[in-house]
C-alpha cells in the first residue's frame, strides 16, 4: 500500500535546497497536498518551480519560521506526515551560536510538539553525519560514538536526544537521517557560508583557481541531493519507528581527489591555491551504509563524477533539474 497516496505533507525548509528535492521525490508517490513551510531565508521559490509546474498534488508555500511555535500548531492541524530540514546549517551555527539554538533546537522542539499535539502519523528529519565529528574507526556505523566538537553537531546530538525521548513518552514516530556531504543542483550559489561545490564553480566562473583548504586530504562521503530525497521517502513509507541512519555514498573522496574531477568536468586548468582555514573540518568520512541498505532499502545510485556533472550542467542551465 501507498500510504503517501492521498495524504498531506509538511516540508519545513522545503525550499532549501533537499526540501525542494524531497517535494519533487514526493511528487511521485501522489500526495493529495504538499504544504512547503520555510523562512526564506535561503530556500528560494525557484526551486520548486519543477514541483508547481505539475498538477496532480495541490502545493501551498507558506513563507513563515519554525521558531513561531503557534503558526507550526495551526498548520499541522491536518497534517499526516512531516520532513522536517529547515536549519542552519554548520557555518552560521558557528558564527552565531544562539541562533543555532533558537533555530535548530528550539525551532525544531515547537515542530515536535505540534506533531504531537495534532496527532502526525511520522516525522522524518534532518540530522547530521556531523553528531560523530572526528571517527575512530571506519567505515561510521550508527553505533559510532558522538564525537563532535561543532556548536552545529550539538544542536543536532541535542534534537536526536529530544526525539528519541519524544517516541518513547508521547509515541511520536520519528526517523532523524544522519546526511554525510550532501550536493547537487539548487545548493545556495554565493550564499555567505556556502559548501565546498558552489564555492568553487564560483571562483570557476569568475577564471579565479580554486581554494583549497590546508593540504586537501581530508576526505568527504559525498552524497547526491537525488539520493538523499530518495532515502527520506524510504524512510518514511519503512516501517522503521524510532530510528536513526547514515544516508551517505560509502565512498571516500579527499577534496584533492574532488578537485581533479571538477577540473576534468568543467575543463577549466588553472591549479588550485591551497590555503590554511581555522574552521573545525572533519579529517576524514565514510560511512557505513549497511543499516540503510537492509531496513530502509537505500543504497545511494549517482556517483561523484556523474553527480558533478549534473550540477555542473544545472550551473549553465541554472535552472532546477527536472530528472
Ligand atoms: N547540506 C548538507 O551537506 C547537509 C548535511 C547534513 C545535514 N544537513 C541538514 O539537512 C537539512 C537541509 O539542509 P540544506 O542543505 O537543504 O540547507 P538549505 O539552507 O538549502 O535549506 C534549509 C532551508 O530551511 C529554511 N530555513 C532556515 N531557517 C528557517 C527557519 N527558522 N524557519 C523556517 N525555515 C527556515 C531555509 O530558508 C532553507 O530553505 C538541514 O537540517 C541541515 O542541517 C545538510
Amino acid at each position: 500500500m501507498n500510504l503517501i497516496k492521498g495524504s498531506t505533507v509538511l516540508v519545513t525548509g522545503g525550499a532549501g535546497t533537499i526540501g525542494s528535492h524531497i517535494v519533487d521525490e514526493l511528487l511521485i508517490e501522489e500526495p493529495e497536498k504538499i504544504i512547503v513551510f520555510d523562512n526564506f531565508s535561503e530556500g528560494k521559490k525557484d526551486n520548486l518551480e519543477v514541483a508547481l509546474s505539475q498538477n496532480n498534488t495541490q502545493i501551498s508555500i507558506i513563507e513563515s519560521d519554525i521558531r513561531n511555535r503557534e503558526d507550526l500548531d495551526l498548520i499541522c492541524k491536518d497534517v499526516d506526515y512531516v520532513f522536517h530540514e529547515a536549519s542552519i546549517l554548520l557555518l552560521e551555527s558557528t558564527v552565531e551560536p544562539q541562533k543555532a539554538i533558537d533555530v535548530n533546537v528550539q525551532g525544531t522542539f515547537n515542530l515536535f510538539q505540534a506533531c504531537i499535539k495534532n496527532g502526525v502519523k511520522k516525522i522524518v528529519w534532518a540530522s547530521s553525519a556531523s553528531v560523530f565529528g572526528d571517527p575512530l574507526e571506519l567505515p561510521v556505523d550508527e553505533n559510532h560514538p558522538f564525537n563532535n566538537v561543532t556548536f552545529y553537531g550539538a544542536t543536532k546530538v541535542a534534537c536526536e536526544q529530544f526525539a528519541k525521548s519524544l517516541y518513547h513518552q508521547h509515541g511520536m514516530r520519528q526517523i532523524g537521517l544522519r546526511y554525510y556531504n550532501v550536493y547537487g543542483p539548487r545548493q545556495g550559489i554565493k550564499g555567505a557560508y556556502a559548501q565546498i561545490l558552489p564555492r568553487w564553480f564560483d571562483q570557476i566562473e569568475k577564471l579565479q583557481p580554486i581554494t583549497i583548504y590546508s593540504d586537501g586530504s581530508q576526505s568527504m562521503d559525498l552524497i547526491f541531493v537525488k539520493d538523499i530525497a530518495r532515502a527520506n521517502v524510504l524512510a518514511l513509507k519503512s516501517e522503521v519507528d524510532d530510528d536513526f541512519f547514515n544516508i551517505g555514498s560509502g565512498v571516500e573522496t579527499t577534496v584533492k581527489e574532488l578537485a581533479e574531477i571538477i577540473l576534468d568536468v568543467t575543463g577549466f586548468n588553472k591549479p588550485p591555491i591551497f590555503e590554511p582555514h581555522d574552521v573545525n573540518l572533519v579529517k576524514r568520512r565514510r560511512c557505513s551504509t549497511v543499516k540503510a541498505q537492509k531496513l530502509l532499502g537505500f543504497t545511494s545510485m549517482v556517483d561523484v563524477r556523474e553527480g558533478v556533472r549534473k550540477y555542473a550542467e544545472w550551473r549553465t542551465r541554472k535552472s532546477p533539474v527536472s530528472s
